[in-house]
């Protein structure tokens, strides 16, 4: 089997050039590697545990996946979702929660530094701390082994993280595998190499010290604002500067090439006055993102691309997903019963679409009205769902699509009616084995080539 690497990015914040340099850019180039399949998915239930903003929990994911489209994923070659598409992934947090340890979650560190603040202050250790936050590691232990990830790229705070996915994933293979392991055990990988890129105070660059130079936010006058804010020690123009440990050369250095650095070391060495540092510094910066945000422009004004994108992915994950889980429900008792007195056992939701004769259809169609309509029909051609009019044809195939990737939940959102003696269990019946159907063609249909 090829290596799957997968992470995830917690959608509070809007991206900063810290995260490019440190998640962004390398991930992106590890997912033109070849022999590893990668997935790429936005922790959108991990930021409601962060943040109880609906509007900026749905700008905020909306900015990360338009970042991440700019800066060169490619969603042909990653698998790119949101977490909140894929509802394989609650479920299993539950069953992963069942065997993890009430212990094992009091030593996360995470909790840990939330009680001992509290423990500080005088107040209730536990105070404002959530169930969300205490099971924080056993939902992204769901993400991560949902797929059974070889490897997990993160940053140091998150390791332990991983370490807790495969204590997780040890003991649910132990009490459940009946010899073999159900799940892959991930790795956790730090990349060393990429430098932590510092802010404009010099300390680590991150939202909770506000010192972020934002990528695209803003525009290129931003970004010059922002250089200009940098700190740098009172030298005079023509004094020799510091290189080592200077944050505007990092934040330089980091989009410049080895010669570029030379250059600009030589120059401050021999004088270079800071105005004039940090002008060539806003300039290389703006060489190198300039592209990447009129590209970011470009699809932020199109959301509706953007969410396309983000179904196709999540109906990509839900092929991998939808067939573990049944394997992994049946592995803890859960599966499907026996029909009494046959002895036979009834046909699980993903065998039953193998006869494409029998599956359900959705017809999306213009009526001479102008408008646009869709509707699902029984392989019979009984009616369970026919919808309102649209006045775009791309509103009823975004409906159609949603529907056909989410199931029940999303076609009892949709402007939808039941169709004549439809019941909305009908409904679920027949979506069940349309999308059970779509799990397996996306399985059958070839992989990107590993060679
Ligand atoms: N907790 C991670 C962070 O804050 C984000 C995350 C959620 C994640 N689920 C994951 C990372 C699974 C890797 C794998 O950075």
């Amino acid at each position: 089997m090829n290596q799957r690497v997968l992470t995830g990015v917690t959608t509070t914040g809007t991206p900063h050039l810290g995260n490019y340099v440190g998640a962004i850019r390398p991930a992106v180039a590890a997912s033109r590697e070849s022999g590893v399949e990668s997935f790429l998915f936005m922790a959108d239930y991990h930021a409601l545990i962060k943040c109880d903003d609906p509007a900026r929990v749905a700008r905020s994911r909306l900015e990360i996946a338009a970042t991440w489209l700019a800066c060169g994923l490619d969603p042909k070659r990653v698998t790119f979702y949101r977490q909140s598409d894929i509802p394989e992934i609650p479920e299993l947090n539950w069953l992963l929660t069942c065997v993890t340890g009430k212990g094992l979650m009091n030593r996360a560190h995470a909790y840990k530094a939330a009680t001992d603040a509290n423990r500080a202050a005088g107040v209730d250790e536990d105070d404002g701390v959530t169930m969300g936050l205490f099971c924080y590691p056993v939902l992204m232990a769901a993400d991560i082994l949902m797929f059974n990830a070889h490897r997990v790229p993160v940053g140091r705070d998150q390791v332990q993280h991983i370490e807790m996915a495969r204590d997780i994933a040890s003991r649910f293979n132990h009490l459940y595998g009946q010899g073999r392991d159900l799940f892959v055990l991930p790795q956790a990988q730090v990349d060393e190499a990429v430098a932590l890129l510092p802010g404009l105070d010099g300390r680590k660059m991150s939202k909770s010290y506000d010192n972020t130079l934002p990528l695209f936010q803003g525009g290129a006058r931003a970004l010059r604002d922002t250089v200009a804010r940098i700190v740098t020690d009172s030298r005079a123009p023509g004094e020799p500067k510091e290189i080592e440990g200077c944050a505007l050369v990092a934040i330089h250095d980091a989009l410049a090439t080895a010669q570029e650095q030379q250059g600009f070391h030589a120059d401050l060495r021999a004088g270079l006055a800071w105005g004039e540092a940090k002008a060539r510094t806003t300039a290389r910066l703006e060489a190198h993102i300039a592209p990447m945000r009129e590209h970011y422009e470009a699809l932020m004004a199109r959301p509706d691309d953007i969410e396309d994108i983000l179904l196709d992915g999540a109906r990509k994950a839900r092929a991998v997903a939808a067939p573990f889980l049944q394997e992994l429900r049946a592995a803890v008792g859960l599966g499907r019963q026996v029909v009494p007195g046959s002895g036979a056992v009834m046909p699980r939701v993903a065998d039953s679409g193998a006869d494409t004769g029998k599956l359900p259809l959705f017809k999306q169609y213009r009526e001479a009205d102008g408008r646009f309509y869709f509707k699902l029909t029984e392989h019979d051609g009984t009616v369970l769902l026919q919808s309102q009019a649209f006045e775009g044809g791309r509103d009823a195939g975004q409906w159609v699509k949603r529907i056909r990737g989410q199931g029940l939940a999303a076609a009892q959102a949709a402007p939808v009616a039941l169709g004549d003696g439809a019941t909305w269990s009908g409904v679920e019946q027949a979506l069940g084995r349309l999308m059970a159907h779509d799990a397996i063609e996306a399985q059958r249909s070839p992989k990107p080539a590993a060679h």
